[in-house]
């Protein structure tokens, strides 16, 4: 491994891990992001070369040069390590360490040439998540965090925001590509929207999780999303301070059927805003 890969411009991380381990890996995941990164810068500067995997879920060539990146660089460091990556190059071998790794998330956007996009990776123990890296290479913003070491941008401790109340909030979601016109979401939409200064759209669930954790945005919700999408954010968002749940309040399942993220303060009453449109929903079928 190279030495620390570290934050935009130095060498560390800033993290004094009690055991050298998780370190290590955090050091690891943050210097493979930034290489895939800039596969990703490169990709991003010629016309992108786009296959299909259902109706509108794009893939392109850089998801595939980012992950055989990630995936190659996980291997070399860390052999007996299982990897899930959403382009299927990953591996299972047992070990109770597992990489979820999104090479691209917001493809759509990589190849409309709108900035948002990253590199996502998370590293869980078991059923515990252990770090979370998110990487927009276009504007070099790195987040990342550890369990009980904290959530860093760029270097910096970053914290969720302090907004107590709905109607004053910055909320984001996203809309799966498969099966779009099915989709209840677009009813959730609509009435966030009506109850706060707004419901941003970018189209990166890891980018969406690294503003919850930045303080950008004070909440996030999603329907559908794999672990890939969710697992370096759900990091992000806990050690900075934030509270994540699915939309009924339950604990969240990676994979899970929804996904509720926030500052934790406006988290109840998301949720109670969630309950009624379900409601409305439930009623009208
Ligand atoms: C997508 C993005 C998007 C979310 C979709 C995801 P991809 O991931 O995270 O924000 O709304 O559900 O599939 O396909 O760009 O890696
Ligand atoms: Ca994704
Ligand atoms: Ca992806």
């Amino acid at each position: 491994m190279k030495s620390v890969a570290g934050t935009q411009n130095s060498g560390s991380i800033g993290i004094q891990a009690k055991e050298n381990t998780v370190k290590n890996f955090l050091e690891a995941a943050v210097e493979i992001a930034r290489e895939a990164g800039a596969v990703l810068r490169e990709e991003a500067s010629r016309p992108p070369d786009i296959t299909y995997k259902g109706d509108f879920d794009l893939v392109t060539q850089a998801d595939k040069r980012s992950e055989a990146v990630i995936v190659g660089r996980l291997q070399e460091y860390f052999p007996d390590h299982a990897v899930a990556a959403e382009e299927g190059t990953g591996k299972e071998t047992g070990s109770e360490y597992r990489w979820h790794v999104d090479p691209l998330d917001g493809t759509t956007n990589f190849a409309h040439g709108y900035p948002c996009f990253c590199v996502s990776m998370a590293l869980a123990r078991g059923n515990e998540l252990l770090l979370g890296v998110v990487y927009n290479p276009i504007y070099e913003e790195l987040f990342y965090g550890a369990r009980g070491e904290g959530s860093y941008f760029n270097g910096k401790r970053m914290n969720c925001s302090k907004m107590k109340e709905l109607r004053t909030s910055l909320l984001c979601t996203g809309f799966p590509n498969h099966k779009r016109h099915a989709h209840p979401n677009i009813h959730y939409y609509w009435d966030f929207t009506l109850c706060s200064h707004g419901v941003r759209r970018d189209g990166s669930a890891a980018l969406d999780l690294a503003y919850v954790a930045a303080g950008r945005f004070d909440g996030f919700w999603e329907f559908g999303l794999k672990p890939w999408d969710t697992a370096a954010g759900i990091v992000l968002v806990e050690e900075a301070g934030g509270k994540v749940s699915d939309l009924d309040g339950k604990p969240y399942v990676l994979g899970g059927k929804s996904i509720l993220a926030t500052n934790g303060l406006v988290h109840a009453e998301m949720e109670r805003v969630a309950a009624d449109i379900a409601k409305k929903e439930a009623e009208k079928s």
